[in-house]
């Protein structure tokens, strides 16, 4: 790991090219939204199997400690976009390399642009919901921090037992673990695949994320998920109004909402869940790759990645076919009452 070292040590001693700070913002953004989206999957799929759970973690989303969190990940969202987009262009068109300097600040520059109007909408809503004529009703920072603490373990544990997969895959096959001399095995077809599949995944992420973080923060904005009596963004009119005013029926609202008969949001979340954890992942196993020195490390870190991909796939897409149900809003609307009379 002492490659990592170097890495932040040289990354704040080298000030001067934009080329290297945005590099680490690449990577830094990219592990944030990632760490933001495994619990984001898990809690959605309690909407469905476990509605009193997703009651409580919606509201934990309503907290001040996660409304800076929320502004930080729009932010990082759009960072991390417009950069991987400047990174895709002059993939392909390397003639232009001699722009780099420009196009990096440019980046800088473009987020900044399109953040100052989204944060002044996001300000509306945190400004009515925090200091409006009613007070909220806050979930206590302590469970907050307690209930977090579930999400690092689940990844802890997904770590180690990946590790000594790895060291007992080494154990019976008795090879050793050499140092390794270079970081990504390149130029095989299967490394130029993922290399393709970033780029593409990148740019058809790029509207699906935005629409979908346009729908959560700006149209309906986090505190609306569990407004009473208003239609859920993107379900106008074909399933009625929340009327229980709890974020499982604004899914159910959502999830339920038919265009031609076709359930259009779960396809789109679905299409959003395919994307975004395979880009996410294999993106964690080139970050693995080029700090794991040693190779029983960097493989056991590399089945990491790929059974925490596979469990939110299969979490994912079991919320997304099983679907909320009437008596999972029926739930939801007793576990928010219970939280409001503690
Ligand atoms: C605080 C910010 C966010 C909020 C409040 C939010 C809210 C929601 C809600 C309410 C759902 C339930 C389904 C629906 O109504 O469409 C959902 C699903 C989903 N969101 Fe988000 N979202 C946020 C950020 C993100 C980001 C940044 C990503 C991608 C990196 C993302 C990816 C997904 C995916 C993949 C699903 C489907 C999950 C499943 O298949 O069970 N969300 N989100
Ligand atoms: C919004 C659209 C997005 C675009 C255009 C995009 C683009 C890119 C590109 C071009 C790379 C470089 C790949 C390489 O080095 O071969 C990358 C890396 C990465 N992306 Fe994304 N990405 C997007 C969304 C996301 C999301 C939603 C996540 C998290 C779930 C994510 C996590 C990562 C990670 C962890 C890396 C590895 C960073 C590194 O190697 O330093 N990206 N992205």
């Amino acid at each position: 790991m002492s490659s990592l070292v170097l890495t932040v040590t040289e990354t704040l001693r080298y000030k001067g090219a934009f080329g290297q700070l945005n590099w680490a913002l690449h990577r830094l953004t990219g592990l944030g939204i990632l760490f933001f989206l495994i619990q984001h999957v898990i809690d959605t799929s309690w909407a469905v199997f476990f509605p009193d759970l997703y009651v409580q973690a919606i509201a934990e989303y309503q907290t001040p400690l996660f409304t800076i969190g929320e502004f930080a990940l729009v932010a990082a969202v759009v960072y991390h976009a417009l950069n991987g987009w400047r990174i895709v262009v002059f993939d392909y068109r390397p003639e232009l390399w001699k722009h780099q300097e420009r196009a990096a600040l440019g980046v800088l520059l473009a987020t900044g642009a399109i953040l100052i109007p989204v944060f002044i909408i996001m300000f509306g809503h945190v400004n009515t919901f925090y200091f409006g004529d009613e007070s909220p009703d806050l979930v206590p920072l302590v469970d907050l921090i307690l209930n977090q603490l579930r999400f690092i373990i689940g990844i802890g544990v997904a770590v180690a037992v990946a590790l000594l997969f790895s060291f007992i895959h080494e154990f019976f096959t008795g090879r050793t673990t050499p140092e390794r001399s270079r970081t990504r095995p390149l130029g095989s077809k299967v490394e130029r695949f993922w290399w393709s599949y970033m780029r593409i995944s990148g740019m058809l992420i790029i509207p699906l994320v935005f629409g979908h973080l346009a729908i959560m923060h700006l149209i309906q904005g986090v505190f609306d998920i569990t407004a009473a009596g208003h239609v859920a963004a993107g379900a106008t009119g074909v399933v009625g109004v929340n009327e229980t005013g709890t974020a499982v029926e604004f899914v159910y609202d959502r999830w339920n909402t038919l265009v031609g008969g076709v359930a259009i949001w779960r396809i789109y979340d679905a299409a959003l869940l395919a994307l975004v954890v395979l880009h996410g992942f294999n993106g964690l196993r080139y970050i693995f790759n080029d700090y794991a020195r040693q190779e029983a490390i960097r493989r056991g870190l590399m089945y990491a990645t790929i059974i925490m991909a596979v469990i939110l796939i299969v979490v994912g897409a079991a919320a997304l076919i099983v679907n909320v149900d009437q008596d999972a809003v029926q739930l939801a609307a007793e576990a928010m009452a219970n939280l409001h009379a503690e």
